[in-house]
């Protein structure tokens, strides 16, 4: 079949204005690097295996939730297939065992179902019995763009799923990371943290989502506070060998887009091209940052394609940082009493 000029530029830069802006890469252009910023040898195109190859992880352990599926599954795959013995968590027993049995390795499947904040702190204790530390604690799992308002306890439930839930179950193994010989937690958060979230950063004003809701808004929300969570994790850790940071993956067709319309995702499993990234790339910089030697110090970075980037935005605005982990600590206070590893900021 033979398309025009106008017709080929218009299907080469669709799947730009499908994904944008819920896919894209960060608006604006960069902030420039620190001189002793750790840049790696991989880019876009290195695949988890590649940016772990060499390594053994044996004697390690690590908990990635959302294991059951895209960037999880193949991140979980993949820390295991280097010899680390990885929980992986999913929303039911079945699909975290039916995960873990698909891959080789060690790996423990456990329940975490984030709007569910009982089968967290549930999952938190039970991982507390199983290891006295925690080499790796991937904070994956997530939602995008529902398409119509909807809460849990009376949050809007992308801040719920993608933020509240992890925020809670890092709380509660902090100690258990912390007790690594270099424990690290690694937030898997988007370019939506610049493009899409609100202007003014976290409507604090707004969590429930009932002054006004947008599905691209209320996902940029939930992704930069993956990333005001690790700067203020960096802060906390700071005394302690373990480190956090922030990712985004890059644009990868999984079944994230599942509330999208399908004509969206249809365009982009046919036509993203190098736009897109394989689920195999789209797992390297998680991978990567979890357990890259190079990066035993780095903390409070947010990486894309393998290495630090500053995308701008609020991403670096340590009040907001503050300001999200009081409110994010006053809206699961029960859920989070025993958790002697969430320090006062005048501790820290
Ligand atoms: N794909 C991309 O292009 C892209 C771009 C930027 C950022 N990301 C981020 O990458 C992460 C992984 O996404 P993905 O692309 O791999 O999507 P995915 O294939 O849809 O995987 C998401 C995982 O999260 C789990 N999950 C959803 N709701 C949950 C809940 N309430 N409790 C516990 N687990 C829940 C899902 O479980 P079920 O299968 O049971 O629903 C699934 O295992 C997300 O944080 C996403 O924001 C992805």
């Amino acid at each position: 079949m033979s398309h025009s000029p106008n017709r080929r530029r218009l299907l080469r830069a669709l799947p730009a204005v499908v994904m944008a802006p819920g896919l894209t890469a960060c608006a604006g252009d960069p902030l420039p690097l620190p001189p002793d910023a750790p840049i790696g040898p991989f880019d876009a195109d290195a695949t988890a295996e590649q940016v772990t190859a060499g390594l053994d992880l044996t004697g390690k352990t690590a908990l990635v939730t959302g294991c059951n599926s895209g960037i999880g599954y193949e991140t979980m795959r993949v820390l295991a297939l280097r010899g680390a013995h990885v929980f992986g968590a999913g929303r039911t027993l079945q699909k975290a065992t039916d995960a873990c049995r698909r891959i080789d390795g060690r790996a423990t499947p456990v329940v975490i179902e984030l709007t569910d904040l009982d089968s967290v702190v549930a999952a938190a204790e039970w991982l507390r019995t199983q290891t006295v530390s925690l080499d790796m604690l991937i904070c994956n799992a997530g939602i995008m763009e529902l398409p119509q308002l909807e809460q849990v306890d009376g949050i809007e439930k992308q801040f719920f799923v993608n933020h509240l839930g992890h925020f809670v179950l890092v709380n509660h193994l902090l100690e258990r990371v912390v007790a690594a010989p270099q424990g690290r937690i690694v937030n898997v958060s988007s370019g939506a943290a610049t493009r899409q979230a609100p202007e003014r950063g976290i409507e604090f004003d707004n969590l429930s989502g009932e002054r006004s809701y947008d599905p691209g808004r209320a996902y940029g929300q939930s992704k930069l506070a993956n990333v005001l969570f690790t700067l203020e994790l960096t802060r906390r850790l700071r005394a302690t060998n373990a480190t956090a940071n922030a990712l985004r993956p890059g644009v990868i067709p999984t079944n994230l887009g599942r509330h999208m319309p399908r004509w969206k995702t249809w365009a982009l499993e046919n036509l993203g091209g190098s736009f897109t990234k394989t689920i195999a790339q789209g797992a390297a910089t998680t991978c990567y940052v979890a357990t890259s030697p190079a990066l035993a110090k780095a903390s409070g970075y947010f990486f894309n394609h393998c290495n630090p980037h500053r995308p701008g935005g609020h991403t670096e605005n340590t009040d907001m940082a503050t300001r999200l982990w009081q409110v994010s600590v006053e809206l699961t206070a029960e859920y989070l009493s025993g958790t002697t590893s969430a320090p006062s900021p005048r501790a820290a």
